[in-house]
């Protein structure tokens, strides 16, 4: 068997609130303890020579769940941010924010671009954070920027690759799997265009329990997918 190459890996991080419901805890708790296990997957797929991983924080529906938890989701974020530097420094990891930044606190802002700048030199992985992020308002805005650009050009000079390289994601590989935890069957707004051709894999474990077992398991049912990208079976083997 070929091994699928493997260069970067996209997650949904769910589960987070039914993890403290379960423990009779305050959904909080939950993020705590998912922000937490965020250290472990990055250092988990650097040491699998990974490239790049994105993680789904935070989505522009979000923004709709109670304030309470909105505010401590933004608290948690902006600790992430600020207290994960010298680690991610360490690991050779460098962080990106994907999303639509202008939304979040001053603190945040400047955090964001702090974490960015002193992490730039990293090599080893690189970890996109999508944070007020949505596939939908991505793509919008991708075309808007362009045409902003070529405002006099005809429709039929904008094609796929105009539109990729005016996303966020530009420069970035299209996953090669999604992960998603939490047991739902669905993107809710991840990455609508950069995952045509993903493997998409769901599991039940759910985010603050997803650990590096759970992670092998997801490459190993990775490495066990034929990917055709619309050719045969046959053209595949006979590569
Ligand atoms: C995912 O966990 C974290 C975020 C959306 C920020 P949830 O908070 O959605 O957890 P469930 O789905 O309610 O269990
Ligand atoms: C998706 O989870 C967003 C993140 C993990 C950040 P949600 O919990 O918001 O998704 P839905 O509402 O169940 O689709
Ligand atoms: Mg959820």
């Amino acid at each position: 068997m070929t091994t699928n190459s493997l260069r970067h890996i996209a997650f949904i991080m769910d589960g987070n609130g039914r993890w403290a419901k379960n423990r009779l805890l305050p959904r909080v708790a939950g993020h705590v303890k998912g922000a937490a296990q965020v250290r472990s997957i990055v250092q988990a797929c650097a040491q699998r020579n990974i490239e790049h991983i994105t993680l789904y924080a935070f989505s522009t529906e979000n923004w709709a769940r109670p304030a309470d938890e909105v505010s401590a989701l933004m608290s948690l974020f902006l600790k992430y941010l600020k207290g994960e530097i010298v680690s991610l420094q360490r690991n050779g990891v460098r962080l990106k924010v994907l999303g639509d930044v202008s939304a979040f606190s001053k603190p945040i802002q400047e955090a964001i671009a702090l974490a960015e700048e002193q992490t730039a030199s990293g090599e080893r992985i690189q970890l996109n954070v999508a944070a007020n992020y949505g596939g939908r308002a991505e793509v919008v805005q991708a075309v808007q920027r362009w045409m902003r650009e070529h405002p006099q050009a005809p429709a039929e000079s904008f094609g796929a690759q105009e539109l990729e390289s005016h996303l966020l994601t530009h420069g970035i590989p299209a996953p090669d799997l999604l992960v998603r935890t939490g047991g739902e069957c669905r993107l809710s707004n991840f990455l609508l265009w950069q995952t045509a051709y993903t493997e998409l894999y769901f599991t039940d474990v759910l985010w603050p329990d997803f650990d590096e077992s759970a992670l092998d398991q997801a490459i190993a049912w990775y490495q066990g997918r034929e990917r055709r990208f619309g050719k045969t079976s046959e053209q595949i083997s006979a590569r």
